[in-house]
Formats: structure tokens, sequence, C-alpha cells
């Protein structure tokens, strides 16, 4: 029991002293892991290395493209993408679907694959996801 109440005191510690942004951004990563593995992981593999030797998909994990800015990535998981882009230097041209997910469901994924395989990024909101979705809505994307 005293082992637990102190674990439980240091948990709470460890809490208390960790920065709002931090900790939304661990909990977001720890949801989108799950949707990416559900989803993603099947065209750019578990690792996020992509499949690579055929040009099949790029890679996620320090790609230069995704860690850019926060857009790109936003901009591909809401309206999909096709054709030629450039990632670390090599030129895919492939297409991937638009992501059918809530603003929640694409911050936590793209959070999960900014964040994952030494990637680092800072924090998207949904907020940030909606903003994009709406100004594509409006260009007709
Ligand atoms: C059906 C296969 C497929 C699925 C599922 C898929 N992708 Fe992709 N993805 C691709 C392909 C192919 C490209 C490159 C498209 C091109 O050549 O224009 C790409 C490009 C990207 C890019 C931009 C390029 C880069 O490497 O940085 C990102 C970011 C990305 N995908 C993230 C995701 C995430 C996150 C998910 C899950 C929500 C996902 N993809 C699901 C096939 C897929």
């Amino acid at each position: 029991m005293k082992k637990i109440s102190v674990l439980f005191s240091i948990l709470c510690l460890a809490i208390a002293f960790t920065p709002q942004q931090d900790k939304a951004l661990a909990a977001s990563k720890l949801r989108g892991e799950k949707l990416y593995n559900g989803l993603c992981a099947g065209c750019h593999k578990p690792d996020g290395s992509g499949f690579t030797k055929k040009k099949l998909s790029p890679p996620l994990a320090n790609s230069d493209y995704l860690l850019k800015n926060k857009k790109n990535g936003i901009e591909v998981v809401l309206f999909g993408l096709k054709g030629k882009i450039t990632v670390n230097d090599v030129e895919y041209d492939r297409a991937m679907p638009a992501i059918e997910w809530t603003d929640q469901e694409l911050s936590d994924v793209l959070n999960y694959v900014r964040n994952a395989w030494g990637n680092e990024g800072p924090f998207i909101s949904p907020e940030e996801v909606a903003t994009v979705r709406e100004a594509g809505r409006e260009t007709g994307k």
C-alpha cells in the first residue's frame, strides 16, 4: 500500500510539473499512435520509413516535407495528395486518399507522426486542422 501511495505521489508531482502543452502533446500522440497503426502504417510502414525502394510511398520518419511546417501535413491528410512530390530529394508520383476523420483525430495522428521515430514538430491543435479544412472548402479543395 505504502509503495503504491509513494508511486502515486511521484506520478502526481510529475504530472503537475509537466507544462500544459507537453501534456496535451503526449496525450495526443498516444491516441495518434493507435490511429496510425490502424490505417497509415499499411502504406507508410509501422516505423514510418515508407515503401521507398519502388517509390510506392514516401517516408514520414525524418521527412523534410512533413517537418517543414504544420500546413504540409494537415493538407495531405485533409485533402489527399496526387502527383509529383519530393521528399528528402527523392521524387514520388503516386496518390494518397483524403483521410475522412475528425479534426481531433487528424491532429492526433499528425502529432504522432511529427513526433515519432526521432521526428520533432510543434503541437497541432484540432482548431488548426479546422482552419485549414475551412480554407480548403473556400478554395474548393
Ligand atoms: C493507401 C496508401 C496510403 C495511406 C493509407 C496513407 N498514405 Fe500517406 N501517402 C501515400 C502516398 C502514395 C503518398 C505520396 C503521394 C504522391 O506521390 O503524391 C503519401 C504522402 C504522405 C505525406 C506527405 C509526404 C511525406 O512523406 O511527408 C504524409 C505526411 C502522409 N502521407 C501521411 C499519412 C498519414 C498520417 C496517414 C494516415 C492518416 C497516411 N499518410 C495514409 C500513401 C498512403
